[in-house]
């Protein structure tokens, strides 16, 4: 089934254009890589989608048009976005970062038991849970990011550049977490990233965004395998 449909998508910061009819599709369940380079236009796709941003065009999500659609209406629908920074609240404990992010749960057991899950899936949090959110490593910082997204209980987890600032050894590490909650959960994911090569390596499938257009589109194996991607994108001369 198709979750998301986007259409022609043009968005906009006042008169300056940073997205040009752009079109894609993506399956429920798909783990899905929005690739491109700096002020590509990675962000603002995010934004549109997540209704931080006026946009042309249409987004459908389950076969709803989006358009009128406010941003928490969309968190109740199950969009989760996991902004570029991370967007925890430093001055706050790991477990009130996680109680933060139960915006749509209201029962105080379906909390504690879906914080006792994620604690679980990962456990540098649980031990670290009475712990400031500012005192925690960037990798940590990133796993509390993704933890409190999910207690939204999110059917599409978008997530902006979750390497950013990370060893490449603990951007894998969060990319199998993504990979984990995909398989396990059945969730659908749309990762931005700049870090191709690791990246595909995840994804099923993914765009690559250049001046505010699709330029390419493929399976991660198409991906990898294509000459201008491996030159653009993969440092591999073709
Ligand atoms: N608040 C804003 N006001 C005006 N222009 C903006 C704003 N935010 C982004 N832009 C412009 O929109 C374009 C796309 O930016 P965007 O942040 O989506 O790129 P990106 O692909 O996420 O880049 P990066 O990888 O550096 O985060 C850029 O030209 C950028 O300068
Ligand atoms: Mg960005």
């Amino acid at each position: 089934m198709t979750l998301l449909q986007i259409k022609d998508l043009s968005a906009f910061y006042g008169r300056t254009q940073a997205l040009f009819n752009c079109s894609f599709d993506v399956s429920e369940g798909e783990f899905i890589a929005l690739l491109g380079s700096n002020g590509a236009g990675k962000t603002t796709m995010l934004r549109a989608l997540s209704g931080l941003l006026h946009f042309e065009g249409s987004i459908a999500y389950a076969g709803t048009s989006l358009g009128k659609v406010s941003p928490q209406r969309r968190l109740e629908l199950g969009i989760a976005h996991i902004p570029q920074g991370r967007g925890t609240f430093t001055e706050f404990t790991v477990d009130e970062n996680l109680s933060l992010g139960a915006t749509i749960v209201t029962s105080r057991s379906q909390i504690k038991e879906d914080k006792e899950r994620w604690y679980d899936a990962f456990p540098r949090l649980k031990e670290r849970r009475d712990q400031l959110a500012g005192n925690l490593s960037g990798g940590e910082q990133q796993m509390l990011a993704v933890a409190r997204a999910l207690m939204s209980r999110p059917k599409l987890l978008m997530c902006d550049e979750p390497s950013l600032g990370l060893a490449p050894s603990i951007t894998q590490e969060i990319l199998t977490i993504f990979k984990t909650l995909h398989r396990d959960h059945g969730m659908t994911l749309l990762v931005v990233e700049q870090n191709v090569d690791i990246t595909l390596q995840y994804a099923d499938r993914a765009f690559v965004i250049e001046a505010g257009q699709i330029v390419a589109s493929g399976t991660a194996v198409e991906m990898v395998n294509n000459e201008d991607i491996k030159k653009s994108y993969l440092g591999v001369a073709g």
